[in-house]
Order: structure tokens, then sequence, then C-alpha cells
């Protein structure tokens, strides 16, 4: 069994972690079903070891009809009978935690599937026991405000359920009605769900949806003070109940809303870094480090034991939210020409798609994410540079079976090819024949090795995890420079955003006398003077020094 700590309290292990987001039906398919399962990604623990993740992220792995790849869930305290059973899952967990890796798993607490025996029982009429469970109305038109987040779907917060002849109130899709947090039993069964699962000894949860658990009349329905309170109870059961395990939110706003999900360090271990992701899309296609420089600048600085989770893509659509309309227009314009291409409020199209399938442009906006602050997530695929399928519906497109060989169904399943879950890319320019795990295995200057070593290097120092940002002042706008220092130990990092070469002067005389060693190698670069310090960038060059003592 590892050392690494996992009951222990205060190891703060997701400061340091990085994250590998799984879609289990879409991994590796044990039982020649067409589907991925639990014990097919048992198979491939070695290789997400091999890539120096430190915990897996996986995504819905509870009973669901899924007609929302399980955020819409029938059971919560049973596995998908498609991907495995509980005795599976323990197995993984265990398989994991020998490989010093952890994991997590979604916990959808906003919502559940229609299908759900509460969502049934409640659908008796107000005796029901359950009836209280969800958000009923005799009107369509309360809470005006609230927006309505699946645009291209859903056309309301409210659907009619003949059998009560009542409206049910829900965020997503209709099939997915919302739960009444008003009503303390319904706080206290996703309680219990959560003991559930932190007793089979996951490592903590990505809650999914978390501004939307309670509504109140003239407010948008995001954020309440109500809902905070209800986070804070879950965070005081992990601190009370299981220290060292995590609480990651999926809280898709402006860095001012966001913030309170830290609370004082009494919420949310982590948060996803909404702001931050499409502005790291802007400044690359725009050559401009500015919007880079204010994702990070404007953002508050959060509570000592929280950390930002950091992501280029996930299994959602980029979503464009949380930027300007002016700057949704333009990324919309650079990186979704084919309207096919967008979804609600965002762009449902894979990293390598969105860059052209630049090894360099993918290999530049993995070295910011794993160089600015954060806890980098990486999405299961995005690691070779793996294509999409827009002509698939909804998020399918980037849900595709993971390309591990050349070999039938990309090596994914032996089923008949008719079998599988959804086809495999076969798209010539990124055909799974060329894009797949053991060819890349094979080439080293493929992107896999590229990214294994980068996080290797990552790991080898803290201050990657740990230290403090400052940007320097850089005239040429072309390139973004930063330093990352914690306790005696300083980082440099430059990167060039543009695709042409770029010099670039920097003003480091607060270093003068250091020299800067390239990360993992020892090329001599010249001592560090109170001159401004020249540097020659190739396109899209990414630049990790340590400046050390000479
Ligand atoms: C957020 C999840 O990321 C998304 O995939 C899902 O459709 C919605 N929540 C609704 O559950």
């Amino acid at each position: 069994m590892s050392d690494l700590g996992f009951t222990n309290g205060a190891s703060h292990w997701h400061h340091d972690a990085v994250f590998y987001q799984v879609y289990v039906r879409g991994f590796k398919d044990s039982s020649r079903d067409g589907s991925g399962d639990l014990r097919g990604l048992i198979e491939k623990l070695d290789y997400i070891q091999s890539l120096g993740v430190s915990c897996l992220w996986l995504m819905p792995i509870v009973r669901s009809p899924l007609r929302d790849d399980g955020y819409d869930v029938s059971d919560f305290l049973d596995i998908d009978p498609s991907i495995g059973s509980l005795a599976d899952f323990q197995q993984l967990t265990d398989a994991a935690h020998q490989r010093d890796l952890r994991v997590i798993t979604d916990l959808v607490i906003s919502h559940t599937s229609d299908q759900h025996a509460w969502f049934q029982e409640a659908r008796q009429g107000p005796e029901s026991p359950y009836f209280h469970y969800y958000v009923w109305s005799d009107r369509d038109d309360r809470f005006p405000e609230a927006r309505v987040i699946f645009a291209d779907t859903e056309h309301s917060n409210w659907a009619w359920d003949h059998k009560t002849k009542r409206y049910y109130w829900h965020r997503f899709f209709s099939h997915q009605p919302d739960l009444n947090y008003d009503h303390p039993p319904v706080q206290e069964a996703i309680l219990d769900v959560m003991r559930f699962w932190l007793d089979l000894g996951i490592d903590g949860f990505r809650v999914d949806a978390v501004p939307y658990l309670f509504e109140r009349e003239g407010t948008n329905c995001e954020n309440l003070p109500e809902t905070h309170a209800f986070c804070k109870r879950m965070r005081r059961l992990i601190d009370m109940e299981y220290p060292g395990r995590i609480l990651l939110a999926e809280a898709n706003q402006w860095p001012d809303d966001l913030l309170p999900y830290f609370g004082e360090g009494d919420e949310f271990h982590m948060a996803f870094n909404f702001p931050l992701m499409p502005r790291l899309f802007l400044a690359l296609r725009r050559e401009d480090s500015r919007p880079l420089i204010d994702g990070i600048e404007n953002l508050p600085a959060i509570p000592h034991d929280c950390q930002w989770a950091t992501f280029l893509r996930n299994h959602d659509e980029l979503t464009l939210e949380m930027v300007t309309d002016a700057d949704r227009d333009y990324l919309y314009s650079e990186y979704a020409r084919d309207p096919r291409m967008k979804l609600n409020f965002g762009i449902r199209r894979r990293l390598a798609p969105l860059l052209d399938h630049d090894q360099r442009r993918i290999q530049l906006l993995y070295s910011l994410l794993f160089s600015l602050p954060g806890a980098p997530v990486i999405y299961y695929g995005d690691e070779i540079g793996m294509g999409d399928n827009i002509y698939l519906g909804d998020r399918n497109g980037v849900r595709t079976p993971m390309q591990w060989s050349d070999e039938r169904n990309a090596g994914f399943s032996s089923a008949d090819p008719s079998m599988l879950y959804q086809p495999v890319i076969a798209d010539p320019l990124v055909h799974y024949q060329a894009v797949n795990v053991e060819a890349q295995l094979r080439s080293p200057a493929s992107l896999l090795h590229w990214l294994r070593h980068q996080l290797r290097l990552r790991r080898s120092q803290p201050l990657l995890s740990r230290g403090d940002i400052r940007f320097l002042q850089v005239t040429n706008r072309s390139v973004v420079a930063f330093t990352r220092s914690h306790r005696d130990a300083i980082g440099l990092f430059v990167h060039n955003l543009s695709a042409a070469v770029q010099p670039v002067h920097l003003e480091l005389a607060a270093y003068a006398g250091l020299r800067p060693s390239q990360f993992g190698g020892n090329h001599g670069f010249p001592v560090i003077t109170t001159e401004p310090y020249f540097l020659n960038l190739a396109p899209y060059e990414p630049l990790w020094f340590l400046l050390e003592p000479v």
C-alpha cells in the first residue's frame, strides 16, 4: 500500500495534484459489449500512472438512464451496470491507490434523472413523502431571472408533469428535475450519498453544477447564500469525518462569484478556473499576452489551503460564458468556423482540432497550463491529440472511444465495430490508425512523450504548484513572461504566443547574479545582470528556467 497518506488530513495533496479526467464508457472495454467499463479502466492504470498524473476524475459512474451520460442519476448508491459493479469499483480504487493514484468522481447534487425513485414517488402528488424533494409550481413563470443553460435544447426552466398536473423546476434537461434543497431531508440524503462513497475509499468529489441548489424570487437563482451554507455543510462533513478527502466545485462563474466557493477555506478545497480557460485560447489566437495576464491578475487571491483546478478542455463544450460578448464573437469566428461546432454558449471541439492539430500550439497551451498557478486537469485523449467528430450530436463528438492502437476499434474494444457506443475517429487527417497511444509511445517526438516529460519536470519543482506568480513587463506583447517563486526557488517561464520568431528583452535586474538553467537541462545561459536580458524565441516556443546561483 502507498504511503502517500490517503487518510492524512494534513496532506493538502490537492495543491500538487495533476488530474486525469476519464469518461469510463469511452476508455477501455473489457467485456466486449462495445462500451468501456471499470475493469477496462483497471487494465489501463499503468498507462495512466506512466503519464505522471496523480488523481483520476471519473465522470458519473452511478446508475443512470444515460440521457446525459450519467449526469442524470437514477440511483446514487450503485454503479451503472453498463460499466460494472460496486466490487469492480472497490477493486479500481484499491488498484489505483497501490499506484499512488487517487480517485475522485462526479457528485451530481443539483438534480436527478426523472427515472430516480424519488421523482417517481414524488409524482404521486403532495401526499407522497418525496413530493417536496423537488420544486413544483402551478405556474411556469416563477424565477424569471434564471437563465436557461442548455439554450439549444430547452426553452424554459419549468416542465409540465401530466401526472401531478404541475410544473417542476429544472436547470438542465427537462428529464433532470432539480432537487429542492429547502427540504431538509434532501440535504441529509445527499450528505449520506457522500458518506457512502467516502466509506468505499473515494478521495473526493467533483461536485457538479454547484451554483444552482436554491431558488429565490427576485434573483437569478445562482450563488445564493443558502447554496453556500449547504456547501459548507458538505465541507464540515469532510473535515469532521473524512479529513484528507477533497471537494472540487464546478461553478462556471465570473471571478467575484467564484471566489466565495472557497469560503474562508471552509467551503471547497478547489474550484475549476472557468474564467482563465477561454483567455488562454484568446491570447494564443490574438498572439497577445494581455488576455492571459488579465485572466490571472483579475482573479482574487484564494485562501491558503485552496487551489484552482485549471484545464483546457473537458467533456462539455468549451464554454464561452465567462468572456465579453465581443471576445465570444471573436472566439467563435476563429475557433468555430462551421456552425455545427457551436453548442449553447460554447464550442464542442477537442483540444487538437481547435488548434488545427498543430503540435507546437498544443504544447504551448499545455506548457502554460503546467506553469501557471493551479492544478492541471487533462481530458482523456487530449494527451495524444485525439480528433473529434462534429457530426455526432450534443457533446458526443468529444467523447468518442480512446485510441490505444491501430487495431480494430482503435484497440478500445474487440466487439463488432457496429456495437460501439459511438464510432471511433476515422477522419483521414487524424485517423486512429495514426493517432493512438501505441504509435506515440514508439515516436520520441510525439505529443505523449513531450507531455510525460513536462509533467516529470513539473513534479520535480514544488514552485510549479505552490509558487507565487509575478508577470514581467515585456514590450513585445506576443511574449508572456512570469516568475514563480516558492521558498528559495525561483522559476522563469517565457512563452512565445506567435507563429513568428520573437525577440524579447526581459527586465530581470532583481535577479542579477543568478543564472537561468533550463529545467531538466544544463545549457549555459548567460548570467543575469542589471541590463535587460535578451532572448530569442522560436514560433510558439515555451521556455522553462530555474534561476540558480552561479
Ligand atoms: C455539468 C456537466 O459538466 C454536464 O456534462 C452536464 O450535462 C450538466 N452538468 C447537467 O448535469
